[in-house]
């Protein structure tokens, strides 16, 4: 299985990463996806898949950090983007839970749609981050589609719309609010989202999945993501296990190793 979404560039993780590493991977965890956030974490990203090889990386600026950018920012990742081992653009998106007015929702709905922009010019899949903001992310991602596709990141809208993001060449990833006992909507979705666009993850160090919420969460609790998902759809884990790490291959279009 491969997580889809992690932060082993995040400081929880990043003086040991080798140790998280291994411990995932002693659970089945062949590959990670490390998502950058903003310029410094994205350049970590860089460095831990320059270090591992089976760690790539995603460079992008995330909606809630842009205030905090350079000039040069933008410049600097698109930079890495030629990079063999960087082989997506996020995370990036809309977050309207943190940023309230009109002005920083217009700033980042700019922001978006230029590194949307980049990511086409450089022929990499995008990951989305979306909270609270589901009308103006869908416009722009259709007004704007990713010529290469895409991953709606721990996918938090509904079921109905999952078809309408499948068909933008977008795959839909679950992470650990899919174990919450509570969760009726994710759950929903890890039972309709068609297989060949289902993918995993864990975004370590957030969101770890029952019965460990609350606690740091790490690549190594992604098999209850994966198990739970195969218990949702009635099927055995390797089923799920082998279609979302087929699927991540398709979409980076990376060779079977
Ligand atoms: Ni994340």
């Amino acid at each position: 299985m491969i997580d889809s979404h992690c932060h082993l560039n995040h400081n929880s993780f990043y003086a040991n990463p080798q140790k998280y590493i291994e411990e995932a991977m002693a659970k089945g965890v062949e590959a990670f996806l490390v998502i950058g956030y903003d310029l410094e974490s994205s350049r970590r990203a860089y460095a831990l898949a320059q270090r591992f090889e089976n760690v790539y990386a995603a460079v992008g600026i995330h909606p809630t950090d842009i205030k905090k950018r350079g000039p040069a920012d933008l410049g600097q990742i698109e930079a890495m983007l030629s990079d063999k081992k960087v082989i997506g653009y996020g995370e990036i998106g809309l977050d309207y839970y943190w940023d309230k007015s009109e002005e920083d929702q217009k700033e980042q709905k700019e922001y978006f749609i230029e590194q949307i922009k980049i990511a086409n010019e450089h022929q990499k899949p995008i990951i989305v981050h979306t909270r609270e903001a589901a009308y103006d992310t869908f416009k722009i991602l259709s007004d704007n589609p990713p010529q290469y596709g895409g991953i709606m990141h721990c996918y938090s809208g509904s079921a109905e719309m999952v078809g309408d993001y499948v068909d933008l060449g977008l795959y839909i990833s679950l992470g650990g609010p899919v174990t919450f006992l509570n969760a009726k909507t994710p759950k929903e979705v890890a039972k309709i989202t068609p297989l060949n666009r289902l993918l995993v993850e864990t975004d370590s160090p957030y969101l770890s999945p029952h019965p460990l919420r609350g606690k740091t969460n790490s690549p190594a609790n992604l098999p209850l993501i994966l198990e739970e998902i195969a218990r949702l759809r009635g099927v055995e884990a390797k089923i799920i296990d082998e279609a979302t790490t087929a699927n991540f291959r398709r979409l980076f279009r990376l060779e079977k190793q």
